[in-house]
């Protein structure tokens, strides 16, 4: 993906979901033709195959378990995302929190198969040991400031600082996302300043009158 990225969590939000999830990633779609920025859609597991289908955008899972084939009812399995035609997956949401052991064993499984992985962290301890399993992205989100609309990027700016130098310092290939309340282009361009390289975010989007207009808003200042 090209840096800078702008990774779009669709979590369970009503206004992400089933049909509007479709109509949410064909904003995606347009604001990242207009603008030139990639930008990429996180969507439930059951929206994956219908964006997909769709829309030309890459696509992350929001959680994949680290489960092999088999008697594991109600389980997200790795090659049923590969068979939906996903992109990669997010892993180790502060919302959905994994061992470290799993969140190696899907990056792991990702590399095999060429996939994105993006693991997410909730402090700049957290995003060092990410770092040492070598995932395309870390995204760190203090756990505190998500879904409050206090930019991370603005609140806690050490954290992204901190992660930022501490990963590269680990494996400089692994790419660094802040995320928990970014949704102006402000918000966005303190987080490049900081050396983050995009943002991962949710409800300063899904929950905007025009969803296409805010993420315009948001790479307005890159
Ligand atoms: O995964 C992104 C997320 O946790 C940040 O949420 O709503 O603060 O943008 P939000």
């Amino acid at each position: 993906l090209k840096t800078p990225v702008v990774i779009l969590n669709f979590k369970t939000y009503l206004e992400s979901s089933g049909k509007k999830a479709l109509d949410l990633a064909k904003a995606l779609e347009s604001a990242g033709e207009e603008s030139g920025i990639a930008m990429v859609a996180v969507p439930q597991a059951i929206d994956v195959y219908r964006i997909k289908n769709k829309t030309n955008i890459p696509v992350l899972a929001q959680h994949i378990d680290a489960i092999s084939a088999g008697g594991h009812t109600g389980s997200n399995l790795f090659e049923s995302f590969l068979a939906s035609g996903v992109d990669g997956t997010l892993l180790n949401h502060s919302e959905c929190r994994m061992t470290l052991a799993d969140i190696a064993e899907i990056v792991k499984k990702t590399k095999e198969a060429e996939l994105i992985s993006c693991v997410c962290t909730n402090n700049i301890e957290t995003s060092m040991a990410a770092a040492t399993l070598a995932p395309d992205y870390v995204a760190v989100e203090p756990p505190e400031l998500i879904g409050t609309g206090i930019p991370v990027s603005q609140a806690e700016p050490e954290v992204v600082e901190g992660s930022v130098s501490k990963v590269k310092a680990i494996n400089k290939d692994v790419k660094v996302l802040c995320g928990a309340g970014i949704s102006t282009g402000d918000d966005m361009a303190a987080a490049i300043e900081l050396g983050a390289e995009g943002v991962l975010l949710a409800s300063g989007i899904i929950k905007a009158e025009s969803p296409k207009d805010a993420l315009l808003d948001l790479v307005s200042k890159i």
